[in-house]
């Protein structure tokens, strides 16, 4: 019998406790999956994963996506490191955002592993874009519902733009900025009916949603603004304490996620392996 056990989390996602996940059986695997579904983000606690490990149980998800822009493990290509040194004073992450919506098929979510961790601080922090969409007004669900909105990865990963104009003197990137021209900026509808859960989510962030199709960036601003405000209130977040050993899976298409640079003078390694996804359909 399955000793695998699911634990709500205040706020956003879902502890799951009992497994060992390079262990993990057919059946275990099924439930996890479905315990993802619902919540969109799960965490896991006390786990010994070699690189191998991390890659295999990444691969049970979809084909995995192998990051543009950040510098990968040397030995597996198909882990992204996100690593904040001693001397560093930016994080990677260090604001609310969901990755990949710059992409035409966003990808799925990201596994991400603690390597090397700071005394203290460090946390992440998780909101659900279920719940943010959930307690807007019927007025506002049903005019979100009919929008589409643009994203674009150029303002923060092309050349002469974002990251490029803060230097990279720890060697985190791979230099590919000049890629982001041949992209495409994608239309995604603000609200989609979830692929794997069939629920409504908001779908915008505030690091790659450039402005609504068919408005001005300037009327979008005002509404964006106040989905971004909204989005994060109180009891939509859990924040993540990491140890040792500790995982958070979470799907893009659910949550933002917000890494806190809160630890001067140490430093911070993580893992993090990211799966494929799909195009994104309009909830309606
Ligand atoms: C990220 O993937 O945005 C970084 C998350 C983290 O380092 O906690």
């Amino acid at each position: 019998m399955s000793k695998l056990s699911v634990n709500p989390q205040p706020g956003a996602g879902a502890e799951v406790t009992g497994v060992k996940l390079n262990q993990l059986s057919d059946t275990d695997f099924q439930e996890i999956q479905s315990v993802f579904a619902e919540y969109g983000l799960i965490f896991f606690r006390d786990q010994e994963l070699t690189e191998a490990d991390h890659v295999a149980f990444a691969r049970r998800w979809g084909n995995i996506n192998i990051n543009r822009f950040f510098a990968a493990h040397k030995d597996y290509p198909e882990i992204a490191l996100v690593t904040k040194e001693a001397g560093q004073a930016e994080n990677i992450g260090g604001d609310w955002h969901t990755d990949h919506s710059y992409d035409h098929e966003p990808a799925l979510g990201s596994i991400l592993l603690a390597r090397d961790l700071p005394p203290s601080g460090g946390d992440t922090w998780f909101v659900s874009m279920y719940k943010a969409f959930e307690q807007l007004s019927d007025g506002m669900k049903n005019t979100l519902r009919g929008l589409r909105a643009v994203h674009s990865a150029k303002h923060v990963f092309g050349a002469q733009q974002g990251y490029e104009l803060a230097g990279d003197e720890f060697g985190q990137r791979i230099g590919n900025a000049p890629a982001t021209e041949e992209m495409i900026n994608p239309v995604h509808p603000v609200v989609i009916k979830h692929p794997l859960s069939g629920k409504e989510a908001l779908y915008v962030n505030s690091a790659f949603t450039l402005h609504f199709e068919g408005w001005t960036p300037e009327e979008s601003a005002v509404l964006l603004e106040f989905l971004y405000k909204e989005a994060v209130r109180e009891d939509h977040i859990s924040r993540f304490k990491w140890r040792p050993g500790s995982i958070a899976f979470w799907d893009n298409r659910a949550t933002w996620h917000n890494a806190q640079n809160d630890y001067p003078g140490y430093r911070r390694e993580m893992h993090r392996i990211t799966i494929d996804g799909c195009a994104l359909a309009a909830s309606t």
